[in-house]
């Protein structure tokens, strides 16, 4: 791979701490990180590259404990380096370039650069005009890319201005708009297990499947991103791109080709085609919650609204899906703390059905099959049984989604990234959602902290005669 510097925005935050450094320390750890890689970091702390460097240690002591490569680790610090300052201040640019210009003097960096905003939403087009007024935006002797955090945007229109902004400035195979479940094998292997296996292709569609469930459950709260999460709620931060990916994925056509080009295009494609549910049955078929004692969580205040919890039911609107309902449910401080898709099959004698194809995304990453046999003995009576296969078995561990993000922007691969087109259709798909909230000033549901979400989500599958698939801690103990 070519030598690049990564210019880290937000390099003190926690996004960085718990994802992008420890990936960066990943790569380095497979060897898919060139000699002359630099790490500059951003940040409004006022650190020496020294200090930053300690800093960076500290991160990745806390994420890997004892099992650091001190000489990896070195080799990293060998070329990190700090720029301090606020990201609204012109003069932090005028640094950066003229610290970019010094490192070529110094033939560190070598002119191919990836800027990649780990900021606050409302930040990004502060920093991409001026990226470009300080002429960030290209380099004079190699490549430059721009990554970008979701959620891109706060709904449709903003989000087509900020690509507006974008695009006035960069190529579109400059820009990655990052979802990071994307990214995640369990994720891309749902592609490799519908395209390269015949079996299951064609019973995926109406005529097979009764319904399907999404669920992200957390056991944990919004930990210190008060500030960011009750601006965005769960609808923005992980309906709006996550999920709806994941749920594009396991429904979207075959494409032409396993390209870059052609699974974007299906993506976008079968995004463009949700339907969300309309103002006169909107209230049925959403489920807006809140955990206790959200109120009392830091930089929350006291009268916020904002949702932890959201439980939806969705369509599809093309003749492979119509008819057939997904639920997706996400949320904060739940018992358990899993993402799984679960396919449920029709059955025209048992409710509910036995047949449940399963993409388990974290933990114990897994896919499974469920079906009925015969209990042993001389009877009649039938007990559940799955079929399964666990990634552990395969005794190499799965590659973090944020190393593979950062791999493939720095290779400029955007297979894992999403299109414009793609991010409106899945604003186009929320917007109603979260307008209808506002207009009406919906109030959420509270919920206990460790349950399974309000009740009223488990209303909106029991009203159609179903219910939520209740996740095993670990499909292992089933087997
Ligand atoms: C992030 C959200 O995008 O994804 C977080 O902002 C969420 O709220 C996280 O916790 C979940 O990611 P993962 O990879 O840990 O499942």
């Amino acid at each position: 791979m070519e030598a690049f510097s990564l210019i880290l925005f937000g390099a003190t935050g926690d996004l960085a701490k718990l994802k992008i450094i420890p990936a960066v320390y990943e790569l380095k750890k497979r060897g898919l990180l060139p000699d002359n890689f630099s790490l500059i970091g951003n940040g409004r702390t006022k650190y020496t590259h020294q200090q930053f460097r300690s800093y960076v240690i500290k991160v990745l002591e806390d994420k890997l404990n004892d099992s650091i490569d001190i000489s990896l680790m070195n080799s990293i610090l060998e070329h990190t380096y700090y720029i301090q300052g606020d990201l609204t201040d012109p003069n932090l640019y005028k640094k950066t370039h003229k610290f970019l210009e010094e490192l070529l003097d110094q033939g560190v960096d070598c002119g191919n650069r990836v800027f990649h905003l780990a900021i606050l939403p409302q930040l990004y087009e502060t920093v991409i005009n001026n990226l470009a007024s300080h002429d960030l935006a290209s380099s004079k002797c190699g490549w430059v890319r721009i990554l970008i955090e979701k959620p891109f945007g706060q709904d449709l229109k903003s989000a087509q201005t900020l690509d507006h902004t974008l695009k006035q400035h960069f190529q579109e195979e400059q820009i990655f708009r990052i979802d990071h479940y994307l990214a995640k094998e369990t994720v891309q292997n749902i592609l490799a297990f519908r395209f390269a296996n015949e079996l299951f292709e064609p019973t995926l569609n109406n005529q097979f499947v009764d319904h399907i469930q999404i669920s992200m459950m957390e056991d944990f709260g919004i930990k210190d991103r008060g500030k960011f999460y009750d601006r965005i709620g769960t609808v923005r931060d992980v309906l709006q791109n996550h999920l709806l990916q994941v749920l594009a994925t396991v429904t979207m056509d075959k494409p032409e080709e396993l390209t870059s080009k052609y699974i974007r295009h299906e993506r976008q494609k079968l995004l463009s085609k949700l339907t969300c549910p309309q103002d006169t049955t909107l209230e049925k078929s959403v489920v807006k919650g809140q955990y206790e004692g959200y109120h009392d969580e830091k930089s929350i205040p006291r009268d916020s609204i904002t949702e932890t919890y959201v439980a939806i039911k969705a369509y599809i609107d093309n003749k492979r899906w119509e008819g057939i309902p997904f639920y997706i449910r996400a949320g904060k401080n739940l018992c358990r703390q899993i993402t799984e898709v679960n396919i449920v099959y029709k059955d025209s004698a048992m409710k509910p059905s036995p047949n449940v194809l399963t993409f388990r995304i974290q933990p114990d990453e897994s896919i499974v099959l469920r079906f009925f046999v015969t209990k042993p003995g001389p009877t009649n009576e039938l007990q559940p049984a799955n079929l399964q296969f666990h990634y552990k078995h395969l005794g190499e561990s799965l590659m973090d989604a944020y190393s593979r993000v950062l791999l493939d922007a720095f290779q400029g691969n955007q297979t894992l990234f999403t299109l414009a087109e793609g991010v409106e259709a899945e604003w186009k798909f929320v917007d109603p959602i979260l307008h209808y909230w506002t207009e009406k000033g919906i109030k959420p549901y509270t919920y206990k902290k460790g349950s399974w979400g309000p009740t009223e989500a488990s209303e909106l599958l029991m009203r159609d005669n179903r219910e939520w698939i209740e996740p095993s801690v670990d499909l292992q103990t089933n087997s």
